[in-house]
């Protein structure tokens, strides 16, 4: 196929994924360029789906939950290869790479333009932790990603604002480790927001109860 990086004809590789617990219906594949050694799309069912492509029938910008087997293929390239990719997590910021999700895991994904340029997941109430047993007692942010050329223009803070809408009543959880990222955006917003300052809170999913802290002493805390 003619590369549209190397712009030219190169030799590719397919590479055949699995993504049962996104419920896809229908071959998804991976396709690299072997002359030029980088990914080009992933394929469902032999179509291409490029993750910097518009799609017209997403011209309405903000969070979405996914939906079509486009939308997860397009989660799945945005989580398991932009992110481990190209945008590379930085540990000392505590960023940290993302298991694919649990099957009962909410899915979103934030449109802008006709693009898919971030996600979030939620763990809804009551999950069960596969290794412990014990089962979230709210719904808990676990992964949530901006692409890098979208970032500081407040998308990462609409993750909060579109959490709060979706789980209006319920206490909110948030995985450990919180990014340094992550924790900026919500101390700007707890800052604010006084209402959510005992609504917040950090959760280790190996131990529900034993790490359960209030975001806001966190930071107060982090302060002193
Ligand atoms: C953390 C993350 C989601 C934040 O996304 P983001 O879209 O950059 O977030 P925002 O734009 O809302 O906020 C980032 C900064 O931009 C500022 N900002 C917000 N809107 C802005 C605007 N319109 N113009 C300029 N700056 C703006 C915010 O005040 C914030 O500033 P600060 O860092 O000094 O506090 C993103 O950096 C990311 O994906 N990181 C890698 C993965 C990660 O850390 N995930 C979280 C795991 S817990």
């Amino acid at each position: 196929m003619i590369c549209s990086r190397c712009k030219k004809c190169v030799r590719t590789r397919m590479t055949r994924l699995d993504l049962w617990s996104l419920n896809i219906q229908g071959d998804v594949s991976r396709l690299d360029c072997i002359d030029g050694n980088h990914f080009i799309a992933v394929t469902l069912n032999d179509k291409i789906i490029d993750i910097n492509d518009t799609y017209c029938d997403r011209l309405e910008d903000g969070w979405r939950e996914v939906q079509t087997d486009r939308d997860k293929v397009l989660f799945y390239t945005l989580s398991q290869i932009v992110y481990p990719e190209f945008d590379t997590p930085r540990p000392e910021r505590l960023e940290t790479l993302y298991a694919l999700v649990d099957e009962p895991d909410v899915v979103m994904l934030r449109w802008q333009g006709g693009k898919a340029i971030g996600f979030y997941t939620v763990k809804p109430t009551g999950t069960e932790i596969f290794s412990t047993k014990e089962r979230y007692m709210m719904p808990v942010v676990d992964t949530a990603y901006i692409r890098s050329e979208y970032r500081n223009q407040g998308f990462g803070t609409g993750i909060l604002s579109d959490v709060i809408t979706r789980f209006p009543n319920e206490d909110i959880g948030f995985s450990k480790p919180i990014s340094s990222g992550m924790l900026k955006i919500l101390k700007a917003f707890l800052t604010s927001r006084k209402e959510y300052r005992l609504r917040f809170w950090e959760i280790a999913d190996c131990d529900i109860d034993g790490s359960q802290q209030l975001i806001w002493c966190s930071l107060k805390r982090a302060a002193l």
